[in-house]
């Protein structure tokens, strides 16, 4: 039997950085679905589509995605610093929306991580992606904090420099848009277990998670 936990929340809760830590101290293997959503959108803008017919479907489903080191590849290349812009971050949040690209995506994750052990963040992975998890929680932080924190990993990733403002009125457009969507909305699991990491540390936020982690397991 895997074992498998999902982290949802909204963008810049702190998902992924406190995912990818405790993945290596479970021995769990980290994936961020929001990726997935994001090579969508990077191929969509890059073969500059005007929208999500048959015929990109038929594309996508024609790339090669695997899965080494934490991050996806795509037909054997890295292009996780192509991901990260604001332009995919908000098209990504767009092309969500669509049935078709959900439906694309879950598949890629059974496919790729099937019986695996896991740690999975997203928007809808206790809702719907993994509705059985061995453990579900839902991290949450001011809009402020994660607008500071998006601005830090642009600089840190990518060395782009953004204002906070642009950052914060992108982010809440994305946080209105994730909630409100009709098909697989950003919402909390009734079984999931909140953290609000506004004012605490990577280490504050890991030790919790691990306590519950280690009770659980
Ligand atoms: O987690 P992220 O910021 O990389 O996600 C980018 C976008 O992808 C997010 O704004 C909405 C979409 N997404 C989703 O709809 N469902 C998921 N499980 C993960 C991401």
């Amino acid at each position: 039997m895997s074992f498998i936990i999902a982290i949802d929340g909204p963008a810049g809760s702190g998902k992924s950085t406190i995912s990818k830590i405790l993945a290596k101290k479970n021995n769990l293997i980290f994936i961020s679905s929001g990726q997935l959503y994001r090579i969508c959108s990077w191929f969509y803008l890059k073969k500059q589509y005007e929208n999500v017919d048959d015929k990109f479907i038929n594309e996508i489903n024609k790339l090669n995605i695997t899965y080494e080191n934490d991050s996806f590849l795509v037909n054997n290349k890295n292009i996780g610093n192509e991901l990260i812009s604001n332009e995919v971050s908000m098209h990504a949040s767009n092309l969500a929306i669509n049935e078709k690209i959900r439906e694309f995506v879950n598949l890629k994750i059974n496919e790729i991580f099937k019986n695996k052990d896991i740690i999975m963040d997203g928007r809808d992975i206790g809702t719907k992606v993994f509705p059985n998890a061995n453990l579900k929680f839902f991290l949450t932080a001011s809009l402020l904090e994660r607008s500071r924190r998006r601005q830090k990993e642009l600089k840190q990733k990518n060395n782009t420099k953004c204002s906070l403002l642009k950052i914060y009125l992108e982010i809440k457009k994305r946080d209105k848009q994730d909630k409100n969507r009709e098909i697989a909305p950003l919402t909390k699991a009734k079984d999931a277990i909140v953290i609000k990491t506004t004012n605490k540390s990577i280490e504050d936020i890991e030790k919790i998670i691990q306590k519950i982690i280690d009770e659980k397991r």
